[in-house]
């Protein structure tokens, strides 16, 4: 089987009005595969103007929101706001916000399962799987309404260093790790309906990026659903091809 193939730019805490107007213009003039789910998460205060200039064929996506309605929570974003001005999903348990900002799985948690509740679609972002077996913690799957809004996206950031994704032979196998995991602890049929997207190794071994030189390779790996891609969403011809690899 093969499910439509889903690739999302996380723009994380990069762009200016200038460099964003760029990067819409080159999305919107790129000859873009149309089965492919295209999603980007610009910054927050960008998302207005992405989402008033960019083509319709592509999705918002925040990179964090709140673990519940809004109200006395300083610098938070809440879910009904991030509705309201047109973001279709969320990215949670991004490996930056766990390590650097140091979130843990129980706030991530709360936070996806209060996304879904109110239909907000969630990128799930989990890491160390394989080490730990930490996903019944990640991502609280007795919260999980509709497995419909959920796409994994796996960082295999616990990997470093073991030498246990280096290839995309190996990326595959993890891949098949979290499908298995699905089937087990939740269904077969959510198992075979999830897309399961590689997310890559960030800040240490950069040349695991995917990028424009290495998405045919791995998309061409029957359980690599899609891709989490950082520094390559920034450039609009980049992005275009890493979109466009599924073909
Ligand atoms: O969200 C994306 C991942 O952290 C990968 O980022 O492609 O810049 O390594 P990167």
């Amino acid at each position: 089987f093969s499910l439509q193939f889903f690739v999302g730019g996380n723009w994380k805490c990069n762009g200016t009005k200038d460099s964003i107007t760029k990067l819409v213009l080159d999305l919107n003039s790129a000859k873009l595969e149309t089965d492919v789910d295209v999603v980007v998460a610009p910054p927050f205060v960008y998302i207005e103007q992405v989402k008033n200039s960019l083509t319709d064929g592509i999705d918002i996506a925040a990179q964090n929101s709140w673990t519940g309605k809004g109200g006395a929570f300083t610098g938070e974003i809440s879910v009904e706001q991030l509705k309201d001005i047109g973001c279709k999903w969320v990215i949670l348990g991004h490996s930056e916000r766990r390590h650097v900002i140091g979130e843990d799985d129980q706030f991530i948690g709360k936070k996806a399962a209060y996304a879904l509740s109110q239909d907000l679609g969630v990128i799930a972002c989990i890491g160390e799987l394989l080490q730990e077996r930490e996903a019944g913690k990640t991502f609280d799957v007795y919260a999980v309404l509709s497995w419909d809004n959920v796409v994994i996206a796996y960082e295999p950031v616990g990997a470093i260093g073991t030498g246990k994704v280096a290839t995309p032979e190996q990326a595959l196998e993890v891949h098949l790790a979290v499908r298995d995991w699905l089937t087990k602890n939740v269904s077969a049929e959510v198992a075979s309906k999830t897309r399961i997207i590689y997310g890559d190794i960030p800040c240490f071994f950069s040349f695991w990026s995917v990028n424009g030189g290495n998405c045919a390779e791995l998309a061409k790996q029957e359980d690599i659903d899609g891709f989490l891609v950082g520094g390559a969403s920034l450039k609009g011809p980049e992005f275009a091809t890493i979109i466009n690899s599924v073909t």
